[in-house]
């Protein structure tokens, strides 16, 4: 799904270097969606996830892929829209004020390489929208990521 928000995160990916492109992506997804306490991103680095470029109050640097949300999206491959969180309880919780969150996996070559992780203090604060726009950025970071030859 292509929106205003996706063809500006595309601009952004026109920056060849990582840290400069995805620092703009996480302050543009932050600044463009209400009721958000984090957006940013996981790296896939050293057989577990690092944190990446990211707005908000400081969080987990380092996530066994055993655990929390953002292991199970790298586990599975998969989106995980998370409406409550206090009900799972192998949510990490970085942020004691966190009520929903949307993890989305960044996929190139079959292999999960970062995620985009957005929190919320609201509870079932994403729906289908935000699932679909951050899928579309997603594949949009895949591609720059190729053709750019980034590496983690
Ligand atoms: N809540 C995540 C950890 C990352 S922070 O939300 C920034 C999890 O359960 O994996």
């Amino acid at each position: 799904m292509k929106t205003l928000l996706t063809e500006q995160i595309a601009a952004l990916l026109e920056e060849n270097d990582i840290t400069a492109a995805l620092a703009n992506v996480s302050a543009c997804i932050a600044m463009s969606y209400d009721r958000l306490n984090w957006a940013g991103f996981y790296f896939v680095k050293g057989g577990e996830l690092v944190l990446g470029p990211f707005q908000g109050k400081p969080a987990c640097t380092h996530i066994p892929f055993e655990k929390g949300v953002c292991g199970a999206c790298y586990r599975t491959k998969e989106t995980k829209n998370v409406p409550y969180v206090l009900k799972l309880a192998d949510h990490i919780a970085c942020d004691s004020e966190s009520r929903s969150e949307l993890c989305v996996p960044v996929i190139v070559d079959d292999k999960v390489i970062m995620e985009i992780d957005l929190d919320s203090p609201c509870e079932e604060r994403f729906t289908e929208k935000e699932c679909a726009e951050m899928a579309e950025v997603a594949r949009n970071i895949a591609s720059a990521f190729c053709k750019h030859q980034w590496s983690l």
